[in-house]
């Protein structure tokens, strides 16, 4: 055996899963680390965020997370009580997970980064892996797309105290009832939209799972001002390398270059999205409502060339 396999390590990242899956007697250990600049002005909801963001690698493997560890740089010239309100913020989340915080580390650094080491457990049969889907699956994501145009928005002060709020809460909202409805129904494939966007994840999905994929542009769900402000190129500095590196791998259909910013609009502690077989996608919808979580069938996996998606 060649270093960096083990018999007992059920999922790697060769796949790009959200989690590490080392199996430890009759219980799957998940393990995932996640951190980031700061993406709001305000500490505490940095916490918040960042927490959220950490934990929702372990929810959207089917996992309950257990403890969490930190990880902080600051810049030694900001007052003490910066660091302790990040600190808060991610406490509470994780507690909010019903997980602990159980130690962590903190290093010097100009530029303030936060993030997380989580460690959660599933039932090995329960855990959900980014692959699995198959033609005809019916996709469903939680939480609407946008909110990397929103945080450019609010970066060049074009939002207000509080238009953000329901943004920043909607980041900080936990994916814990949506994967607890995503577990109790049963879900071919799943996964958290983060960095690469909506049609990134997809792709990978896609990819992994050995089939296509269709977006359908009319159900995919977005917060309010999300398209004037993708018009007005109001998007990060990311979004151009998400396109260009998809590009190859997509047939845009309808969507123009305003929707091509907002489907590949990096997500900061976005929602799940689900493969889930036709005939279970109404119990899914039924369990997420629930469970007060905000959904929608945004697509379905195809018959096609692995990875490959097409805009409808
Ligand atoms: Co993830
Ligand atoms: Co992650």
């Amino acid at each position: 055996m060649s270093p960096g396999e083990s018999d007992d390590l059920l999922v790697g990242f060769d796949t790009s899963d959200d989690a590490a899956v080392y199996l430890m007697g009759d219980q799957a250990v998940l393990l995932t680390v996640d951190f980031f600049t700061p993406m709001v002005d305000d500490p505490y909801d940095f916490g918040r965020i960042t927490a959220a963001n950490a934990l929702s690698d372990i929810y959207a493997m089917g996992g309950r997370p257990l403890t969490a560890m930190n990880l902080l740089a600051m810049p030694c010239s900001l007052p003490p009580e910066v660091t302790a309100e990040v600190m808060r913020g991610g406490a509470d989340k994780v507690c909010e997970a019903g997980a602990v915080i159980v130690g962590g580390h903190t290093i010097d650094d100009k530029e303030p980064k936060y993030g997380l080491s989580v460690m959660g457990v599933a039932r090995p049969e329960g855990v959900v892996r980014n692959v699995g889907a198959r033609p005809g699956d019916l996709l469903v994501l939680t939480k609407r797309l946008g909110v990397g145009i929103l945080n450019t928005a609010i970066k060049q002060g074009l939002e207000t105290e509080e238009s953000q709020r329901e943004v920043i809460e909607s980041m900080a909202h936990l994916n814990r009832a949506a994967a607890e409805a995503m577990v109790e129904v049963g879900v071919h494939a799943g996964t958290d939209i983060t960095g690469f966007g909506l049609v990134g994840h997809a792709r990978e999905m896609a990819l992994g799972s050995g089939c296509a994929c269709e977006i359908e542009l009319a159900n995919v769900p977005v917060w309010p001002k999300v398209v004037e402000y993708a018009e007005a190129m109001v998007r990060p500095g990311r979004t151009a390398d998400v396109v260009a590196f998809l590009d190859p791998f997509l047939d845009w259909g309808p969507a123009d270059f305003t929707w091509k910013g907002i489907l590949a609009d990096p997500q900061t502690s976005g929602g799940l999205m689900m493969a889930v077989a036709p005939e279970k996608a109404d119990a899914l919808l039924a369990a997420l409502a629930a469970r007060g979580e905000e959904a929608a069938v945004v697509g379905r996996m195809a018959a096609g060339e692995a990875g490959t998606i097409r805009v409808v």
